[in-house]
């Protein structure tokens, strides 16, 4: 999960990083408010979760609280890059003298942390790194150790740090580090990190991503999802612990076990060539012990998305046999009742194949369709999406 600016200033305070006041406001009154309250010079800094804000025009700095407002008007409602800006944050005006650029990250190829580090902050690092990636220090970073004042201290030399604030940045980089892995982050990049006119470190933006794999050990991230950003299908997929993604197309998929999904959804865009270039509407994997409840918790959600045609359920009996996984349909649909309006294709392989297979032809459900092999079940579920 990336989390937005104020959401990552807040991690850092909490985690003793030097940060300046930052209030979320979400009117242009709020804004007005927030920065009456702060005082002084403020900067308005569009919230949204991508980079780049400021040139796109989604900070400017505010002399008075009447500036913020209209700033606020401004900014508030914008695109950038595609995403809409609902809220903004008030942050304290700083006396920048210096911008720096600082990120840890995890280094999935290595196994590592790799931590990056420039005295050349505050521009896009993306060009810095290609153009003179001199200016940019690179260290690996061993997850067991994280940063400690050894690593910090290397790693400030090798970015390059007037000897005079050295010991300051480490502090700073030791306490991100801290973010890191108290937290479970899989990124925490600070652009800019500052130096101010009386010589304090201060990280003045902040981007951090969490890694949902860690979130049993971290009830209060819950709290920093966005839920107006998430799909409303995804969301209830997460509350019934289903693998679910949505899709473009109009040929909804249900399978067990991840591979298969993904090679059904390849088959089903292929056999949709022929029948009016219709695509999977989904990714659903639900797993080993495919329950009846699983079944119809995973076709409830496959049938509420508007756009899905029909639907081509991929099973192959493994632990959890076919006869089981065809009750399951069954009952699903016993479940879903008129709520069920779509066709369905089902092929059932492995385990108790003839069982499964019995199953559903005696209970012959007006909506199923049978289908021997998995190209011909997807070929037959592209062509009732296209009818
Ligand atoms: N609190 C602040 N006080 C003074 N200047 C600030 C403050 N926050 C940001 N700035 C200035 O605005 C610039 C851009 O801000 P920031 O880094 O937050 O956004 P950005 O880099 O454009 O967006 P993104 O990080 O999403 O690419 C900074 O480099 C800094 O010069
Ligand atoms: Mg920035």
């Amino acid at each position: 999960m990336d989390l937005f600016e104020y959401q990552a200033r807040d991690l850092f305070e909490k985690h003793g990083v030097p940060v300046l006041q930052g209030i979320v406001a979400t009117t242009p009154e709020e804004a007005k408010a927030a920065a009456e309250k702060i005082g002084g010079v403020t900067v308005v800094k569009a919230q949204v979760k991508v980079g780049g804000r400021g040139k796109a025009g989604g900070v400017k700095v505010a002399k008075t609280a009447d500036e913020a407002y209209e700033y606020a008007q401004q900014i508030l409602g914008m695109d950038i890059k595609g995403h809409t800006v609902h809220r903004v944050m008030i942050a304290q005006g700083a006396d920048i003298a210096e911008e720096y650029y600082f990120s840890l990250l995890l280094d999935r190829a290595n196994r590592s942390y790799l931590a990056m580090c420039s005295v050349e902050g505050g521009m896009d690092i993306e060009t810095l790194a290609v153009e003179r990636p001199d200016a940019l220090a690179k260290v690996e970073v061993n997850p067991i150790n994280g940063i400690d004042a050894k690593k910090a201290a290397e790693i400030v030399e090798a970015a390059g740090f007037a000897e005079d604030i050295r010991e300051e940045v480490a502090a700073v980089l030791i306490k991100l580090g801290e973010v890191y892995k108290k937290e479970d982050a899989t990124l925490v990049e600070v652009n800019p990190l500052v130096k101010t006119g009386d010589g304090k470190i201060l990280a003045l933006d902040g981007k951090v991503s969490l890694d949902d794999n860690a979130e049993f050990r971290h009830a209060d991230h819950e709290a920093l999802v966005d839920k107006s950003a998430e799909n409303p299908l995804e969301a209830k997929a997460k509350e019934n612990d289903l693998n679910y993604v949505k899709l473009d197309g109009q040929v909804g998929i249900i399978g067990n076990g991840a591979g298969l999904v993904m090679s059904t959804l390849d088959v089903v865009a292929y056999a949709g060539e022929n029948h009016g270039n219709v695509k999977p509407a989904n990714f659903l994997d639900i797993g080993g012990g495919a329950s009846a409840e699983v079944m119809a918790a995973g076709l409830d959600i496959i049938l509420n998305d508007e756009q899905v045609k029909s639907v081509f359920v991929n099973v192959f009996g493994g632990i959890t046999s076919c006869d089981a996984v065809a009750n399951g349909i069954v009952k699903a649909l016993e479940i879903l009742g008129d709520k069920a309006t779509k066709p369905l294709v089902v092929r059932l392989d492995g385990n108790n194949v003839d069982e499964g297979r019995a199953i559903l032809r005696e209970a012959a459900h007006p909506l199923v369709h049978l289908a021997e092999t998995m190209d011909s079940g997807a070929d037959k579920a592209a062509e009732l999406a296209n009818a």
